[in-house]
């Protein structure tokens, strides 16, 4: 059946290929290089990261592609091949500010800037870029594009950042301010941390109180599992509204108990006892929750207990649900189908408010769970979901 079809991600050859062609075809000559950085599905811990809280992301398989040719003047030169369409832009670095370039732009051009930023200047480039993440479903397409060039970028101009992890760190920082000031999203740092600091087959653990982490091992295979994700293909967008609101609540939240972060309460029923707003208080109870969770969760996979971690993300989604409202129908739906279903777990992932579930599911059943997501989108009117599977992948590195 063709809706059950799981959409493959493109292999580093054929990511390099595209990107490559198009850098020949728009440019002339060859590229420096081809760079590559993976979007992600955060497996437990949303809306933590902003909060110094914890997290649990994996990288995808699905890459954003970027051939690249440092240039001895100031010019920048671009061409993007998304989803069909290719779209160029011709300028200088010096035009390179927030808010006047269009916001496709932003997001590569917006990383040489923020480099500005650190007082490590770039030269001019000439980039290409191509992706099979997908775009605006909440999997970190627009941490993808950041972190590939910034990736090209530090190896064209010889900062060695991307060798190391404390390097990588640092170059997430880069990304957080261009996609914080430069685009305007005020998103915390998961999505640039997993495009950039996980490693095969493996979560990472990713403390954004210090930044500090750890690599969990996470075998799906071993205990016959996948992670199917279902892109609910409902509009989301972060640059607006909701997600800064739900920030902002916190950071007043953590004002009125007098806390930097909303991570040091210790002591929930007093902190909530304190709290009179009741949409605030419900605010903090998910991400004081959501932040145990991760403990928990990685407690039980450390201990080989995969298979347990269900209860977990499904308290999870219905946390985000209730208290801090940022699912939709289409999420709760899936989610509702993927457990119903036989799922052992399912929750939203990321920002919320569209993009993808996640459903933990035996091997066997994978087929079953996407059928009924997809049933049940059918009998609610909504368009069809797209299926993707999600295997813990590599960090961004140089493909060619
Ligand atoms: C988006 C943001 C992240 C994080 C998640 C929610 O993906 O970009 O920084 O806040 O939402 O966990």
């Amino acid at each position: 059946m063709d809706t059950l079809q799981i959409v493959p991600a493109w292999s580093a050859t054929e990511g390099a290929r595209r990107a490559s062609e198009l850098f020949e075809t728009t440019f002339q000559g060859t590229a420096d290089g081809v760079w590559a950085s993976p979007g992600r599905v955060n497996i437990i811990g949303e809306h933590t990261d902003y909060n110094g809280g914890l997290c649990l992301p994996i990288a995808l398989p699905h890459r954003t592609y970027v051939a690249l040719r440092r240039r001895s003047d100031d010019e920048v030169h671009l061409a993007s091949a998304f989803e069909g369409d290719v779209l160029h832009w011709d300028g200088r670095l010096s035009d390179l500010q927030p808010g006047t370039v269009p916001s496709w732009v932003g997001y590569v051009g917006g990383m040489a800037w923020s480099f500005g930023r650190d007082e490590i200047t770039v030269t001019g480039f000439d980039a290409t870029l191509t992706s099979c993440v997908p775009t605006a479903a909440g999997l970190s397409s627009s941490a993808a594009v950041e972190c590939a060039v910034g990736l090209a970028l530090d190896e064209v101009n010889g900062f060695g950042l991307g060798g190391s992890d404390e390097g990588r760190a640092q170059l997430v920082t880069v990304a957080v301010r261009t996609e914080n000031d430069f685009v305007g999203a005020r998103t915390g740092d998961l999505d640039q941390s997993a495009s950039l600091r996980t490693h095969e087959g493996h979560a990472l653990l990713l403390d954004c109180l210090d930044g500090s982490t750890r690599q969990v091992p996470f075998d799906l295979d071993a205990q016959n599992l996948e992670l199917l994700v279902i892109d609910t293909r409902a509009t989301h967008s972060h640059a607006t509204g909701a997600y800064g609101q739900r920030r902002a609540t916190c950071e007043a939240a953590a004002t009125l108990l007098g806390v930097e972060t909303l991570r040091e309460i210790t002591d929930l029923d007093a902190a909530l006892a304190r709290i009179s707003d009741e949409e605030m208080a419900r605010r903090v109870r998910h991400v004081v929750t959501e932040i145990q969770r991760v403990r928990d969760f990685v407690a039980l996979v450390e201990a080989g207990r995969l298979l347990d971690v269900g209860p977990l993300m499904n308290a999870s989604h219905d946390s985000l649900r209730d208290d801090y409202e940022v699912t939709c129908p289409e999420l709760d739906v899936a989610v509702d189908a993927a457990r119903s279903a036989g799922a052992i777990g399912a929750r939203m992932t990321g920002g919320g408010f569209g993009g993808c579930a996640i459903a933990l599911v035996d091997a066997e059943k994978r087929d079953d769970v996407a059928a009924a997501a997809v049933a049940a989108f059918a009998e609610h009117g909504f368009a069809a979901p797209r299926l993707y599977a999600a295997i813990p992948s590599a960090a961004g590195s140089r493909i060619s």
